[in-house]
């Protein structure tokens, strides 16, 4: 629990503690502070007078908590350090057309700052300078592509593409091979980089540049500690594999397995849950006779009721999926305490957003690593439309398609292949800082593997397979937890599983 800075004191102080700070506090939440029911640490008093707010009452208490998530290192507990980098709050409100279209823009400029400084793309040059030039020199464009036609014989793909200053048509051709199969595969909607010539008129591009990530050097924590990722719990579920997840609090209770697994269970100091965390209810037509559990309160207080058997020394960091009480609009808020109050009494536990970056394990010799969590909602439909995907087994291969967003550098490129909420001041989506760890989940399906020394994580499932997937054909792997030494980043996959 966080420190009481108004432990018994009366409304009177209270309201006059703020007066001396100039800020009115409405009556009846002095009322709360004073009989306990809203608890304000020192931090918090601290963080409301440098933001210099007029007034305390509930709304404003409710952004500056939600402001002080983001902006506060919230670590709590011992021998673990979580801060939260980005964990996007509610954005209610009607969205207008023009908010979609401020969206996309904002989306096109942090692409465009990822790719401007790139050596492969000399001659910069906005789409109306191309357009208004005879000039055929070599020269670039970054743009988003809007349209993507395929020539009859395959020997040309045809690409609109756009920038803030306008639009041209983009050729190329099937003599490059490398560049051709780059442009197959290339997801509506994402920001990349071309290089070539034109006539004023036609884009020839010879090279296409995606803005990927860089190699980076891997992180590794100065001591013996270990991050284990769970996900898609699906708590609620007649599928449920309640025997399963059982084993797993046991052994990281430290009452199962050899001594050696038992000491990596007390050295883990980090739990991911990346979603899904309940089966929810209303979730798909005819769900009713799937529930062991059909109430969603009940629900978040079983799983709730599991999680709280984890030992407190070890940090649970909690984002939404798509089976969860959220709406579906991406970012998902931090689950609805009105839902999920019984997790948000865990001391042990951090609720964030889907998607939402936290950095882990830091300390004053050590940066700590990023992670990026997703639950990978969007996911299908790369499954079911990338060709490069689907060749290298769609659902059966996690790292191919978490490898391909982020080489485009966001989570939902294409639009459709998630319901995305604008009006934030950039687009959530966009993978701006390359993690050390992108983890997710959704597909049930367990894969850890490393891409230019980013550790990509999909967790599990602890859900039997259901109709539904048989009938798309998923096979999932239930109760394995994908776990990282964090000093060697060393990984391996622990199965929880009773038939092994
Ligand atoms: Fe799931
Ligand atoms: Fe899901």
């Amino acid at each position: 629990m966080a420190d009481n800075f108004f432990l018994g004191k009366s409304k009177k102080e209270i309201i006059s503690f703020f007066f001396s700070h100039n800020i009115l506090v409405n009556p009846s939440f002095a009322d709360k502070i004073s009989n306990g029911e809203v608890v304000l640490s020192k931090n918090f008093v601290d963080f409301a007078i440098q933001k210099r707010i007029t007034v305390l009452d509930d709304s404003s208490y409710k952004k500056l908590v939600d402001l002080n998530k983001v902006l506060f290192d919230t670590s709590k507990g011992e021998g673990y350090s979580v801060k939260v980098l980005a964990s996007y709050p509610e954005n209610a409100g009607k969205k207008e057309f023009k908010d979609f279209v401020r969206h996309y823009n904002l989306r096109y400029h942090q692409l465009q700052n990822l790719l401007k400084n790139r050596q492969e793309l000399s001659h910069l040059k906005s789409v109306s300078k191309v357009l208004s030039s005879r000039d055929r020199s070599p020269c670039s464009i970054i743009a988003m592509v809007d349209e993507k036609t395929e020539s009859k014989k395959g020997t040309s793909i045809s690409l609109l593409v756009e920038d803030p200053t306008g639009e041209i048509k983009v050729i190329v051709k099937s003599k490059n091979k490398e560049m051709y199969d780059l442009a197959v595969n290339l997801p509506l909607d994402s920001v990349v980089g071309f290089s070539g010539s034109s006539d004023g008129r036609i884009f020839f591009a010879n090279s296409i540049i995606i803005p990927d990530i860089p190699q980076a050097p891997m992180k590794k924590a100065p001591e013996d500690v270990y991050a284990v990722f769970l996900s898609d719990i699906h708590y609620g579920s007649k599928k449920f594999l309640e025997d399963d997840f059982n084993r797993f609090i046991q052994w990281i209770r430290g009452e199962l397995g050899d001594e050696k697994q038992r000491e990596v269970a007390s050295k883990t100091k980090y739990i991911f849950v990346v979603g899904d965390l309940v089966d929810g209810v209303g979730i798909y037509r005819g769900q009713d006779s799937d529930l062991k559990i059909p109430d969603i309160y009940e629900q978040y207080k079983g799983v709730a009721e599991l999680l709280n058997k984890i030992p407190k020394d070890k940090a649970i960091i909690i984002i939404p999926g798509n089976h969860d009480a959220d709406r579906l609009a991406e970012p998902q808020p931090p689950l609805p305490k009105k839902f999920a109050a019984p997790l948000y009494e865990l001391e042990n536990a951090f609720l964030l957003s889907n998607p939402s970056y936290v950095n882990i394990h830091s300390s004053p010799n050590f940066p700590g690593f990023n992670v990026l969590l997703y639950h990978g909602f969007s996911f299908d439909y790369y499954v079911a439309t990338i060709p490069k995907i689907i060749a290298q087994g769609g659902y059966d291969n996690p790292e191919a398609i978490m490898k391909f967003l982020l080489q485009f550098r966001h989570l939902a490129p294409e639009h459709g292949s998630s319901v995305f909420a604008p009006a934030y001041d950039k687009d959530p989506m966009v993978i701006d800082l390359v993690p050390d760890f992108f983890v997710s989940g959704h597909i049930h399906k367990t894969s850890i593997s490393n891409y230019k020394n980013v550790t990509l994580v999909c967790g599990s499932c602890w859900q039997a397979r259901t109709a539904f997937q048989e009938k798309v054909g998923h096979h999932p792997e239930p109760s394995r937890v994908p776990i990282v030494n964090l000093k060697t980043r060393k990984f391996k996959i622990l199965k929880f599983s009773s038939n092994k």
